[in-house]
């Protein structure tokens, strides 16, 4: 099994490798592990290798920058061959409003992390994907999207219209990829515990560790799910937020929580 992940070095990305690490314990499984955080990288390289029989390597890059993802992907396939599965889950959630001069560059950041985020990493590996689709092999493209990209959520206008695009794009992209034998799957997360949602004050409903949703995506994945919200309880909330007419959602939504601003300096 050959997987590169964005995304990996906190939350959900790290386990989704470990969940790949523990089903694929042996010395043929390898873990290409994508985020900035390089000593966080390090950490967890060094800690799947030890524990488990995978071997894995590590890319400290942004996501915004396609040409380090070129240099990455390409590094991979030659040192590795290409990935089975390619799982796009690094992202960023921040309160934001319109009204904010200072948030026009946040909003910049949570789309180009999100969503062209996606993009560049996809891009480089469709080609060979093509090809080892081609010749049977298992050949799969993943992106993390978000509950939050349903409808609009107040003070996150950034991320669920980050959200919003990252679902129409990987429905297109899914569509686009059939014809070669490449599947895509969007996993579009309810509430799960990690760095991201540990700053929320707010009650967080069905909230999940995120080693037992990363067994259940990884699930989703090898059964090759169009679109998939996890935990399941969340796919009914979802069903209801597709079809709640306008004013209806306007009056729920008037005094939700939402995540508040913060300092830009994270950019
Ligand atoms: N937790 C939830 O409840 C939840 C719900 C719905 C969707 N999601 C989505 O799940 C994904 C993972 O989130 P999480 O909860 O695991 O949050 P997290 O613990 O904050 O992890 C985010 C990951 O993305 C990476 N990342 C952020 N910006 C990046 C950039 N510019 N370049 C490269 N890597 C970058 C981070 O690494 P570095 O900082 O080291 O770069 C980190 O590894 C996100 O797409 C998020 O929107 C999460």
């Amino acid at each position: 099994m050959k997987v590169f992940i964005t995304g990996a070095s906190s939350g959900i990305g790290e386990a989704l490798a470990t969940e790949y690490a523990i089903r694929y314990n042996n010395s043929d499984t390898i873990i290409g592990l994508v985020a900035r955080r390089s000593e966080h990288l390090l950490k967890i390289q060094t800690s799947l290798q030890e524990t488990y029989q995978v071997k894995c390597t590590i890319y400290p890059l942004d996501v915004r920058n396609s040409a380090a993802l070129a240099t990455a992907s390409e590094n991979f396939m030659q040192q590795h061959g290409t990935p089975n599965v390619v799982v796009a889950c690094a992202g960023v959630s921040r309160g934001t409003l319109t009204e904010y001069q200072a948030d026009i560059a946040a909003f910049q950041a949570v789309m180009d992390i999100n969503v062209m985020g996606l993009v560049h990493t996809f891009q480089p590996f469709i080609a060979a994907m093509k090809v080892s689709a081609k010749s049977g092999e298992t050949a799969q493209l993943v992106g993390i999207a978000s509950v939050a990209g349903i409808r609009g959520l107040p003070g996150a206008g950034a991320y669920s219209a980050s959200k919003a695009a990252a679902i129409s794009y990987l429905e297109s992209l899914r569509v686009e990829m059939a014809a070669n034998n490449i599947a895509v799957t969007t996993i579009a997360p309810g509430y799960i515990r990690t760095p991201m949602t540990d700053v929320n004050q707010y009650k967080m409903p069905f909230l999940m560790d995120a080693n037992i949703a990363a067994a259940k995506f990884v699930n989703a994945i090898e059964s090759k799910r169009r679109f998939v919200v996890i935990p399941w309880q969340m796919g009914w909330v979802v069903r209801l937020m597709r079809f709640v007419p306008s004013f209806l959602w306007d009056w729920a939504m008037k005094n939700a929580p939402h995540k508040p601003r913060l300092d830009w300096d994270w950019l």
